[in-house]
């Protein structure tokens, strides 16, 4: 048990990532609660750069981010259990409610998609297959990489939507264009939550390797 034990603390130092301490964290984030009534009618099927495909990429995005979102609810939850820090554990909660809304205004615009025949059925069962059988079972741990992945996948993307806003002004569907610029806004103000969480709880750079591999 002993050697077990000696064995994890070496492993744990020698794959340590970067220091972090809890004194250096970001403010709250406030949660928003946006309302958009999306009308199927209103859809622009060429939405982004005026391209049917690209428009399709933004779609089907908007279907695996709801999966996404669900995962990283879901692991915030769990993970904000294990936390001390009375700050950390309030920044938790409003990832957790910012996601929500999130994955809630984006399964009403999937529905509005279905209703102007995208293949949100199809996708929506591809997207189920690999959570269900694939990220859902990983063990929390992993799956705490995977949502500090998934966070930093997306901070990513608000930043390139940000620094690109005009290509969005291109299309007249101004409820698609409010919903991404609101979404990524949020995105990239609660970008470094789930990685502190990872951090304070974990810091172990092969398992923040391997979380980020699926990305
Ligand atoms: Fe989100
Ligand atoms: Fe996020």
């Amino acid at each position: 048990m002993l050697f077990a034990q000696s064995i994890k603390a070496t492993l744990a130092k020698k794959f340590a990532g970067t220091s972090f301490s809890l004194d250096q964290q970001s403010p709250i984030v406030p949660i928003r609660h946006m309302k958009f009534d999306f009308d199927p009618q209103q859809i622009d099927y060429k939405f982004y750069m005026n391209a049917e495909l690209a428009s399709a990429y933004f779609a089907s995005l908007s279907i695996f981010l709801t999966y996404g979102e669900d995962l990283v609810i879901d692991t915030a939850r769990y993970h904000r259990n294990l936390i001390q820090d009375p700050l950390l554990k309030q920044r938790v909660t409003s990832l957790i409610g910012q996601e929500a809304l999130h994955s809630k205004l984006h399964e009403e615009l999937n529905d509005a998609f279905l209703k102007v025949d995208l293949p949100v059925k199809l996708f929506r069962t591809w997207a189920g297959w690999v959570f269900d059988y694939g990220f859902n079972r990983l063990p929390q741990p992993m799956k705490l990489s995977l949502m500090a992945a998934i966070e930093h996948f997306t901070a990513v993307l608000a930043e390139y939507m940000m620094n690109h806003e005009a290509i969005f002004f291109e299309s007249q569907d101004e409820k698609q264009r409010a919903i991404w610029m609101w979404h990524m806004l949020e995105e990239s103000e609660h970008k470094d939550i789930a990685f502190d969480v990872f951090q304070t709880l974990s810091n172990n750079y092969a398992l923040r390797i391997a979380g980020f591999f699926p990305r």
